[in-house]
């Protein structure tokens, strides 16, 4: 049931602040995060997250969250290459696999071979009945509800959001973060579902932009800090729902060989929230537009008013968020895939080529 919505992606995309709101309320009561008592991060060493695709994104955003709010070493992989890497990992490490469908096959065979090197395998998952669930020694549920599209949307950001506790929890039991600090974080996280509403809000203008995507035969996204896979989340989604060709980099690698792409036919999608890393971004944004690629500027309305001008077009977000602002900036990148797809009339939640659980290596 698409709830009166054209296709299931765009039902998944809308109910994110209602699945956000359900994630977060199960995982912080009375102003307190509440997890299994195994999860005493004092111990720990360092964190491996390892996932396919999107999910193993969602690790790739929650390292800054883990190395920044922490303090804690962590290192991200894709689950066929972390597998069969022979990886040494410190038996007092954990391990945490993200995934979905908790089906993945590469996924899997990444937890049966961490599970008897590391102090503990952690499975953040959304079918609750799965192999990685079952098999792992604390399963995680991200509690997204059933998706049903192909491609990931709410499941991302509700991954994002049980990582972002994690690492929350980590800073506060290893004394990273007072109860003050570890307070206003959690104020942050709360007002997420509403943030989130918020960016729902820019699909008109996204949609209004599809037209132009369309057009284009290669698209880019940058971005720093978390922003970074986030830009890769962005190009991802592009690619599965419209079949366009796009790459996101780090913006600070762009004059390490990939600007010698840019002309005035690529579309270059900044995503820049007022961080520490805005001016840096920015300015990488401008040598691309001196090199005259068209930009579409994501900011919030106050880094537009800077930066904004002699783009091609800007996407106003919420300034609130904190820390966990890019789990926001995964609402446009889903919202750009989306209504690029509909105008070039491909099939959102059934690309060609696709399987929703991939079993298979
Ligand atoms: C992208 C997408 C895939 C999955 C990947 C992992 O939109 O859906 O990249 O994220 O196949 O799947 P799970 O999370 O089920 O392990």
């Amino acid at each position: 049931d698409k709830a009166g919505h054209r296709h299931f992606m765009a039902k998944e995309i809308a109910e994110q602040p209602r699945v956000l709101e359900d994630v977060l309320s199960h995982y912080i009561k009375d102003g307190r995060i509440v997890l299994p008592e195994a999860l005493d991060f004092r111990e720990v060493d360092r964190i491996t997250l390892v996932g396919c695709g999107t999910a193993s994104l969602a690790g790739q955003v929650a390292r800054y969250w883990f190395e920044q709010i922490a303090g804690l070493p962590c290192e991200t992989d894709i689950a066929s290459e972390f597998r069969y890497r022979e990886p040494p990992l410190s038996d007092k490490s954990w391990a945490i696999f993200v995934s979905q469908s908790g089906e993945t096959a590469d996924t899997l065979a990444a937890l049966h071979y961490a599970a008897p090197r590391v102090a503990r395998t952690i499975g953040v998952v959304n079918v609750g009945t799965s192999a990685i669930a079952r098999e792992a020694d604390v399963a995680l549920p991200t509690l997204a509800g059933i998706e049903v599209c192909v491609a990931s949307s709410k499941a991302f950001t509700c991954q994002l959001a049980v990582l972002a506790i994690l690492a929350l929890k980590a800073a506060h039991d290893r004394g990273r973060l007072d109860d003050a600090a570890l307070g206003r974080h959690l104020d942050d996280l709360r007002a997420m579902p509403a943030l989130m509403s918020q960016a729902l809000a820019l699909s008109d203008d996204c949609a209004a932009l599809a037209g132009w995507l369309s057009e284009a035969s290669d698209v880019i996204y940058l971005g720093r800090g978390a922003l970074f896979p986030v830009a890769l989340e962005g190009a991802l989604k592009l690619k599965e729902l419209s079949y366009i060709h796009a790459e996101g980099y780090a913006s600070g690698e762009l004059k390490h060989g990939p600007i010698a792409l840019i002309d005035r036919n690529v579309p270059i999608v900044v995503l820049a929230p007022r961080d520490a890393l805005f001016d840096k971004t920015v300015s990488n944004m401008q040598e691309v537009m001196a090199r005259h690629g068209q930009v579409l500027l994501i900011s919030d309305a106050e880094g537009i008013a800077s930066a904004g001008s002699g783009t091609h077009a800007s996407l106003a977000m919420p300034s609130e968020g904190g820390v966990f602002q890019a789990m926001l900036y995964a609402v446009p990148m889903q919202y750009l895939a989306y209504h690029t797809a509909v105008a070039k009339g491909t099939d959102v939640d059934q690309p060609r080529n696709l399987a929703k659980s991939v079993t298979v290596e």
